[in-house]
């Protein structure tokens, strides 16, 4: 189905052909002056400069082409050379009728669909979530929903950190905690319990103790990373215990993305890759393109129009280990190799923005992707506290990720006891919901890459910008349905009809933006777009709401009409928070 804007600008272009000008003028914007109009055409002015002749006798021509359009309620030339125009109630109703009929609401499937691969979540095992990886696991989650939903093959990694240093300083930690454990004794043949030697809260405790004692004991350090070597060499008790610490962070970080509405496909790490490496590295050298340079083996990726400095990626340190670049690197190889993606799109902290643009860089330079494979990096901005510094607890520590989850639980837990007389166990539940939306659209209501404040009292509130004013709008018009079927109404058999107010025709006018704004949160990787998308919508819908008996209403042809309508809305709202990534309750 057509998007309404280009509907409504083919018409116009015709008009321009009609009247004798060039029809690419007849290119129509939503207005900028909602005083004055719905729509406007700025055609003319530009038409006007080449034939050198007055806008307002082009925009005349055409707006008397227009006349008798059952578009248009109104189509005026105005001075110098705008036209303003008013779509009719029926053209809007009409289209948002096609619209309740359509897959996806009119929403067109691409002509090719893309295999998509988003890099996102990106925890570390052993280390518990903070504050740090919710962004990255929100936006990426509500990406990949938007992705798939415009219609492209897409899959989700985790990519976590599971291979490097922080393993070998666990295990380090571990053996001296434990050094009797099998796994430390290498002439052991037997088979390892089948039990984790620690529970997921002291792996946590365990890495930042070893990374403190490894900063002032060298002794200790050179232990951390000869287990890690060992680990990465394939030492049987070392790669069997740290399948262990696998096991035990993965079920709790499941645990953690299950309460976020997070879902990964691929649970994929940096060790996957490992024995990629000497292979992709030994290409690179062999192509000409790695060398070493002071003992680490190295690819440029500088180019001559960098107006700052680009250094070089690191494949191999001097001591021959690999690094993050490495395993990001061969990363890319083995995806191509598995899903030879069109585009892989990964997100985090805008802090990384340097690091990606040099493995980019070295992916194309080396071959690891073909010339038209597009590497995306969305680079996200911080999420501070009150007083604009990254978010903290209140002691001054790293906040984690399960304890902000809490504390929104709870504060919309008070909120909603306050609200009405919901039993406890409801509550609870309808908390959860909507805790979850408020945090997530107090995130992706911003453009990724800006900062922006997690403000409690705001993000949980009931009215304004927020995820529980959106859900507050989905309840209400469940209640009015629920009301309506209990009057004996039969919702399926209602029909849109021309509106009857200025109200339902905001309404429907709101509505009818939503392919087009699905479409540009695709092309702009920005979610924010559907956020403000559903915000009009319910303000579209409450406004409606308040200036219009819908139930009382005793012409049946009408309320009929207004029952598809917000039954249309509520569908419309209940995809949008979908590809969000949170859902609505019954009741709130
Ligand atoms: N584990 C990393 C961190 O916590 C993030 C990984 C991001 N993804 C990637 N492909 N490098 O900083």
């Amino acid at each position: 189905m057509k998007k309404i804007l280009e509907l409504i600008s083919e018409e116009v272009m015709k008009a321009f052909k009609d009247a004798g000008y060039d029809e690419a003028a007849g290119k129509v914007n939503v207005s900028n002056r909602p005083d004055l109009c719905e729509y406007q055409c700025n055609g003319a002015m530009a038409l006007a400069k080449q034939l050198k002749c007055a806008p307002i006798q082009i925009a005349t021509a055409v707006v008397e082409k227009l006349s008798g359009s059952s578009t248009f309620s109104k189509a005026e030339a105005v001075m110098p050379g705008f036209i303003n125009l008013n779509v009719s109630g029926e053209f809007l109703s009409d289209y948002v009728a096609k619209m309740s009929e359509s897959d996806k609401f009119g929403l067109e499937a691409p002509d090719k669909p893309l295999k998509i691969v988003i890099d996102y979540g990106g925890p570390n095992v052993a280390k518990a979530l903070h504050v740090g990886h919710l962004r990255s696991a929100i936006i990426g989650e509500s990406v990949k929903r938007i992705c798939l939903y415009m219609g492209h093959d897409t899959i989700g990694d985790i990519h976590m950190g599971d291979w490097g240093l922080p393993m070998g300083l666990v295990m380090t930690e571990l053996k001296e905690r434990q050094p009797d454990l099998p796994y430390f004794d290498e002439s052991y043949t037997g088979e390892y319990p089948s039990e984790a030697p620690f529970t997921v809260s002291e792996l946590e405790e365990i890495y930042p103790t070893a990374s403190g004692k490894s900063k002032q004991d060298e002794a200790y350090k050179a232990a951390a990373m000869e287990a890690t070597f060992k680990l990465q060499n394939g030492v049987r008790g070392y790669r069997a215990l740290w399948n262990k610490i696998i096991e035990v962070s993965v079920t709790d970080l499941k645990k953690n993305y299950d309460n976020l509405n997070v879902h990964f496909d691929l649970w994929n790490g940096e060790s996957s890759v490992h024995d990629l490496i000497p292979g992709m590295v030994q290409k690179m050298k062999d192509d000409g393109f790695a060398y070493l340079s002071e003992g680490a083996l190295v690819v440029d990726v500088k180019e001559e129009t960098d107006t700052k400095e680009v250094p070089p990626c690191m494949l191999l340190k001097s001591d021959g280990a690999a690094k993050y670049d490495t395993t990001d690197l061969a990363t890319i190889l083995d995806r191509m190799d598995k899903y030879n993606p069109d585009k892989i799109i990964y997100l985090t902290d805008k802090r990384q923005e340097l690091y990606f643009t040099q493995i980019f860089r070295c992916a194309r330079k080396t071959g690891l992707v073909k010339p038209e494979t597009e590497l995306v990096h969305i680079g996200f901005g911080t999420m501070n506290g009150k007083d604009g510094k990254p978010f903290k607890t209140r002691d001054g520590g790293v906040m984690r990720l399960e304890f902000l989850v809490r504390d929104v639980f709870e504060e919309m837990l008070k909120k909603i006891k306050d609200n009405k007389d919901i039993g406890e166990a409801e509550a609870e539940s309808t908390a959860k919901i909507v805790g979850l939306s408020a945090l997530k659209y107090g995130d992706l209501s911003n453009q990724p890459s800006k900062d922006y404040i997690f403000d409690m009292d705001k993000f949980t509130s009931f009215e304004g910008n927020t995820g529980p004013y959106v859900l507050y709008t989905i309840v209400r018009i469940k209640s009015i349905l629920d009301k309506f079927a209990a009057q004996g109404g039969n919702i399926t058999s209602c029909r849109i009809a021309a509106p009857v107010n200025e109200s339902e025709k905001n309404l429907m006018k709101a509505l009818s933006f939503f392919s087009q704004t699905v479409e540009s949160a695709f092309n702009e990787l920005a979610p924010n777009r559907i956020c403000a998308f559903i915000y009009d919508l319910s303000n579209a819908l409450n406004s409606f709401y308040h200036e219009t008996k819908i139930l009382t209403e005793t012409d049946e042809a009408k309320k009929a009409g207004f029952i598809a309508l917000i039954d249309l809305t509520k569908r419309v709202l209940e995809t949008s928070i979908d590809l969000l990534g949170f859902s609505a309750p019954e009741r709130m």
